[in-house]
């Protein structure tokens, strides 16, 4: 099957039962500061699966384009890819285990074909530090499902540390696993949830790609023990059903007001299984960019020497098309930073693949031909996409020689310690533009190791001068939580305020961006603002921050927190509760009032100096206000 063959036979299928099917949300969030990117189907869910009514229902479904940062580095092997669609399905406290996983095994079987001796399920173990219960609901529920198909499941525990250990299959269908790897937030583990992140127990699907191994890994050497969530790539974990009915709170879990289903499919991996072939690359949305790769190149995607660069060009080039589209232009900062590294990496492989001209615009058509029937934007923005694409290739293929050059100069140098050093790996990376994994992909060829920490310590003394120390911090697709952006996030409320002071109520919310280097809020107002304005609005913040005022939370019902009249503008996003943080010593006489999830300071003295650092046009009727926090 095509993937667009998966992917319109997944909509139709949950349309057939009852869901309402909506279009993928933006690649760069709108509205949300906390993350850079949307890294999974559920996160525009987010307020839904926490209370609020969307618009739609209560029975939900898409295809939604997600982007992992955190995956720059895997990308090359048959199944990792930045870039990917999520297919998702939501129960927004309507149905729950029994018809989701059963709604699941009818479309993976019978709508894909996919044998069902080749699937394996994993559950949750439970939980007992938390309080949360075993998921013997969703195997029982599985155990029909297969005994319908006349298959016996038999249900095995995998517990220990090293997960499988030397335990393996042991004749198992079904597969208890801890919360390591059954249970879902964005945070990761219960324990890393910060207070009200919503999460839940998991049920993964695996396809059996070698279903003759027996116990066995088909990689000589990792192991006999092969078992569902071994890496040798024999199982592949092709979707996921979490139930959605915790929220983490100060003291420990508490249930959602509703009890939700978030469900998200790998729509490549899935089109991977219904051909049998667990290399994502030889899908139809590949093969067009492998085969002009091939003809550039004069190379053969079989070839196994230069199979990893034909899939880091092909992959990192389609992410760059869909990240620019989604307005990531590439750059030094924010998510253009993604960007740049995606394209310079790309340009990196297409040199080991012998190609020296300029090659990726001619490129950028395989892509946007395959998927602008879903995505007619990339068809309108293609000659954009290819201009800004060909202005980084050139760019970086001039300082890629030079980069290479002093790379082979300082690599002769440390012929005796076989170390580059910290300073010279960071040289590299600020003078010349070579990311620092091409640092160390370079450097075995040249029989050297990289000093990685002292790189980063470089790096962290000179993080002005680049964002990649704050790529860390976004590991994960999550908020980052970093002491300064909650400042950041803090002082968007004071800004947003002082605006509507001095330009008046008109002023409204449009989107807000944070880094730890600086906010970005975009409000509507229809000119722009005099140079004595935005003097007025830093000096309110100012004093404001001086005044040392409390930053407050309560929780009411959504009726009660309308009439405080604070301020929200996202209205259909909100639940039956919601949380208001006030700045003020009371809610009635707060300066400011927002209807917020967090975090924020306890105390606004703590922000320093506000200033404002740009103020400029987005679009009609919409201004952008950058600014930053000193000492
Ligand atoms: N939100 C779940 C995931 O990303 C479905 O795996």
């Amino acid at each position: 099957m095509t993937v667009a063959e998966v992917r319109r036979k997944y909509l139709e299928f949950f349309k057939s039962k009852g869901h309402a099917i909506v279009p993928s949300a933006m690649l760069v969030p709108e509205n949300d500061p906390t993350t850079l990117f949307t890294g999974s189907g559920m996160q525009p869910m987010v307020p839904y699966l926490l209370g609020a009514n969307h618009p739609s229902g209560a029975r939900i479904a898409d295809s939604q384009k997600c982007f992992r940062a955190q995956d720059i580095e895997e990308v090359g092997d048959n199944r990792h890819t930045t870039f990917f669609e999520m297919l998702g399905n939501w129960s927004l406290g309507d149905y729950f285990k029994k018809e989701q996983l059963r709604f699941v095994f009818e479309f993976l079987t019978a709508t894909i074909g996919l044998d069902p001796s080749r699937l394996y399920f994993t559950a949750f173990a439970g939980d007992e530090k938390n309080g949360i219960p075993q998921d013997a609901e969703s195997v029982e529920v599985l155990q029909t499902l297969f005994g319908e198909r006349d298959i016996e499941a038999c249900v095995v525990a995998l517990l220990t540390e090293e997960l499988g250990g030397r335990n393996g299959m042991q004749g198992g269908r079904i597969f208890y696993y801890n919360a390591r790897k059954n249970w879902w937030s964005r945070a990761g583990v219960p324990e890393n949830m910060p207070a009200g992140e919503p999460g839940g127990p998991d049920c993964e699907i695996f396809f059996d790609f070698y279903p003759d191994s027996g116990e066995k890994c088909i990689l000589p050497g990792f192991g006999d023990f092969c078992h569902p969530n071994c890496d040798c790539g024999r199982f592949m974990e092709i979707g996921n059903s979490v139930f959605m009915e915790y929220r983490k709170t100060d003291k420990g879990f508490e249930r959602l007001p509703q009890r939700n289903v978030d469900f998200g499919g790998g729509l490549e991996r899935i089109a991977a299984a219904s051909s049998g072939n667990a290399d994502v690359f030889t899908l139809d949305v590949f093969t067009p960019t492998t085969k002009a790769l091939e003809s550039a190149s004069g190379k053969l995607y079989g070839d196994t020497s230069f199979l990893r660069s034909f899939r880091v060009v092909a992959e990192h080039l389609r992410a760059s098309v869909f990240l620019i589209a989604d307005g990531a232009h590439p750059s030094n900062t924010d998510q253009g930073y993604f960007t740049r590294r995606l394209l310079r990496r790309a340009v990196r492989h297409l040199d080991l693949l012998g190609i020296k001209e300029n090659t990726l615009p001619n490129l950028v058509s395989s892509i946007v031909e395959t998927y602008s029937d879903v995505y007619p934007s990339l068809a309108q923005k293609k000659s954009m996409i290819e201009e800004e694409i060909g202005n980084e290739e050139q760019k970086f293929r001039k300082t890629l020689d030079a980069g290479l050059k002093e790379f082979n100069r300082l690599a002769g140098k440390v012929v005796e310690s076989k170390m580059l050093s910290g300073k010279d790996a960071f040289m590299l990376f600020s003078s010349y533009g070579l990311p620092i994994d091409m640092i160390t992909d370079l450097a075995p060829e040249r029989g050297l190791a990289v000093d990685t920490a002292g790189f980063d310590e470089e790096l962290r003394k000179h993080h002005e001068i680049s964002r990649a120390g704050s790529e860390k911090k976004f590991k994960g697709g999550l908020a980052d939580t970093s002491e300064i952006s909650v400042k950041y996030h803090t002082a968007t409320h004071l800004l947003h305020q002082a605006l509507r002071d001095v330009l008046g109520e008109e002023v409204r919310q449009k989107g807000s961006n944070i880094t730890p280097e600086r906010l970005r809020f975009d409000f509507a107002f229809g000119r722009k603002m005099t140079d004595e304005e935005k003097k007025r609005v830093e000096d309110i913040v100012n004093e404001k921050i001086q005044a040392k005022l409390p930053m407050q939370k309560v929780i009411l019902p959504f009726a009660e927190a309308e009439k405080t009249g604070a301020l929200h503008f996202f209205g259909e996003k909100y639940g039956d509760e919601v949380n208001v943080y006030f700045i003020g010593d009371s809610l009635q006489t707060a300066y400011s009032k927002e209807f917020c999830g967090g975090p924020h300071v306890t105390n606004i003295g703590v922000l320093g100096a506000f200033k404002i650092s740009k103020e400029e046009a987005v679009s009609a009727g919409v201004r952008r206000i950058k600014a930053v926090l000193t000492e």
